[in-house]
């Protein structure tokens, strides 16, 4: 079976109550027809609640992280049982952001992940090599060690989605070509037929995120291993998301 696209709108620490509000109304009406792919968007923790309880239409809404450990005495953070209980079903986890600026390590990355699956959430989790590693011709080795870390800790591939992000592309304007992408997607792809098994390589989600608009979506979705987007930016504008959406369509 073929795998259907999967895409998601990372708002990260954007948003003010007024266009939060404004956003999850013009999402609603844009993506009401929208029908075969799997859509999320993904806002700040402050403005989950909000989003989950305005949105209509097919998209399903995501936390931007959680914490490794349960509830408990962990200020500052957000536990997996918490957006459960909530109702929330969906993480993204190991963005590169969160690996830059808040030094989350691959361990740790494996650690939230584990505990996302355990607790029944499903996990976009992000993989994808900076500038200077690219020139360094390190692109294959960084990717499949971050995805091995990953992938030493899913108990259950249905809910896992992979996302490649280059960090060279992440809200900088400029996207990879769909050959720079496929040729990760496929390497990804491979890893997992390799170290996991060939039906899960067949099966999952591999979606690229970097500077992605509705001007290069449809040329990216075309390759063969490219199952939807990560978007960014793009993603603050409900009509960009939802022609980035119609394209994988
Ligand atoms: O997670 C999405 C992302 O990091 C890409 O951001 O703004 O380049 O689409 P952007």
């Amino acid at each position: 079976m073929p795998r259907s696209s999967f895409v998601g709108g990372n708002w990260k620490c954007n948003g003010t109550c007024n266009s939060v509000s404004s956003l999850t109304q013009s999402l609603s009406t844009t993506t009401s027809n929208i029908v075969g792919a799997e859509v999320v968007v993904a806002p700040s923790t402050l403005h989950l609640p909000f989003v989950f309880k305005n949105i209509r239409g097919p998209i399903q809404v995501c936390a931007q992280n959680i914490s490794s450990t349960g509830s408990g005495a962990f200020t500052g953070e957000i536990s997996a049982e918490m957006l459960h209980d909530f109702g929330i079903r969906w993480v993204i986890l190991g963005h590169s952001e969160r690996r830059k600026f808040y030094h989350e390590s691959d361990e740790l990355i494996g650690e939230k992940v584990r505990y996302a699956l355990l607790k029944k959430l499903s996990v976009i989790a992000c993989v994808g090599e900076s500038l200077e590693e690219r020139k360094n011709d390190e692109t294959t080795n960084v990717v499949t060690r971050q995805l091995k870390a990953i992938s030493d800790n899913v108990s259950d591939w249905s809910r896992v989605v992979i996302a490649y992000e280059p960090v060279w592309a992440i809200g900088t304007g400029e996207v990879a070509t769909p050959e720079q992408a496929q040729t990760v997607h496929e390497t990804l792809r491979e890893w997992i037929s390799k170290e996991v098994s060939s039906s899960v390589a067949e099966d999952v989600r591999i979606i690229y995120g970097g500077s992605v608009k509705p001007g290069n979506s449809k040329l990216l979705f075309e390759k063969a291993d490219i199952d939807g987007f990560l978007v960014g930016g793009a993603s603050l504008k409900a009509e960009d998301f939802a022609a980035i959406i119609k394209s994988t369509l």
